[in-house]
């Protein structure tokens, strides 16, 4: 959607806002190597949060993003580490040292970084797929919780369930920040998910489809593309992710509804395919990892435009579902006139 008159952002004060000290509840998740100095400081700035990606990057190399990211943005900014692909403990002693004070950890157990980061006085985020994890994040100590439901692009649980169940379902049984993500790309999602009960959102797909994002003109091209059935999950046995379908992908369901061994879907799949993606837009043997919100996007915008695109459907669609409703009232005697009409 194209907002051509750009209203005033709306004044936000959610759970979110207040524990980060940001204007927007908007995240922009970390994303392996595609959320990178330029986009993660363009969030900040608009008033939202971004988040760098460490992935598997040496110390040195994401040094080098933290130290680019605080030259260009004075506002706070956030970590991401996956926990599953390494040890961060240097990783996360740089951040500290840098002031980095928002670490987002992701796939695997919190325990591990939390009682350092708690220490240096930092906040922990934990990225979860359900109620069941975000209970023991929350167990062990973090400050809020993303819950990435099924639609989300990146890797997913095989067993997720999408938004509209997952995101009630877990702000009902918990008391920290919800930050819900997956499938969000507009100001209906976002709407939606703080209508379910989250305090904020983040995305992922959204922001690779902006002018400051470094993925390729390719991939931008290929998710503006994408349609309703382009998206799927694949990998299910073994390192379910939800990604375009691109040549590779397509070759893993095949391989997949053959019932081919995981060994043998692994041995393809190999390592290396979302860096190939991301860095060298290399259709035939990348994995564009993308969520089902793809389906959705219909440019390529900067990141202040999307700022103001989604505040404004924010409040108008806000404003449509309120005015949905009417007083007691009114209501009644328009019921009462339907009915003297169809008795009369
Ligand atoms: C290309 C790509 C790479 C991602 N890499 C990571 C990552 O390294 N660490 C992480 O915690 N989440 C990662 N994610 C998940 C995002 O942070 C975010 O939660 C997700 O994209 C939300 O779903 P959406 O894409 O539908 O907005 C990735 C997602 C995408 C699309």
């Amino acid at each position: 959607m194209t907002v051509l008159h750009v209203p005033e952002r709306p004044v936000f004060d959610t759970a979110v806002t207040r524990l980060f000290g940001i204007e927007y509840p908007i995240i922009q998740g970390a994303m392996a190597w595609l959320s990178e100095a330029r986009l993660v400081a363009s969030v900040s700035n608009e008033g939202g949060l971004g988040v760098l990606g460490a992935s598997i990057m040496s110390v040195e190399d994401f040094e080098a993003q933290v130290v680019e990211t605080k030259r260009l943005t004075d506002r706070p900014f956030g970590v991401n580490f996956p926990l599953v692909l390494g040890d961060y403990h240097q990783h996360l002693e740089m951040c500290l040292d840098h002031g980095v004070r928002i670490i987002c950890m992701s796939a695997g157990s919190p325990k591990v970084l939390t009682p350092r980061i708690k220490a240096a006085g930092a906040l922990c985020v934990h990225v979860v797929p359900n109620l069941k994890l975000a209970q023991s994040a929350i167990k062990a100590g973090v400050d809020a919780i993303v819950l990435e439901s099924y639609e989300a692009g990146g890797h997913v649980n095989v067993d997720g369930i999408s938004s509209i169940t997952n995101i009630p379902m877990v702000a009902r049984h918990i008391d920290v920040p919800l930050i819900a993500a997956g499938g969000i790309v507009d100001g209906a999602g976002m709407a939606a998910a703080m209508c379910l009960g989250a305090d904020g959102i983040q995305m992922g797909t959204r922001f690779l489809a902006t002018a400051e994002s470094n993925a390729p003109e390719l991939y931008q091209k290929l998710l503006l593309e994408a349609g309703e059935s382009d998206v799927p999950v694949h990998s299910r046995k073994f390192h379910p992710g939800r990604a375009l379908k691109t040549p590779v992908i397509e070759n893993v369901l095949k391989m997949e509804a053959e019932d081919r061994p995981i060994e043998e879907v692994r041995a393809f799949i190999g390592r290396g395919r979302a860096k190939k993606a991301a860095h060298d837009a290399n259709l035939e043997e990348g994995i564009f990892y993308a969520g089902s919100g793809a389906a959705l996007l219909e440019d390529v915008v900067t990141v202040r435009e999307l700022f103001d695109e989604i505040l404004a459907q924010y409040r108008e669609v806000v404003g449509r579902a309120s005015g949905l409703m009417r007083p007691r009232g009114s209501a009644e005697r328009a019921n009462g006139a339907v009915r003297a009409a169809h008795e009369g």
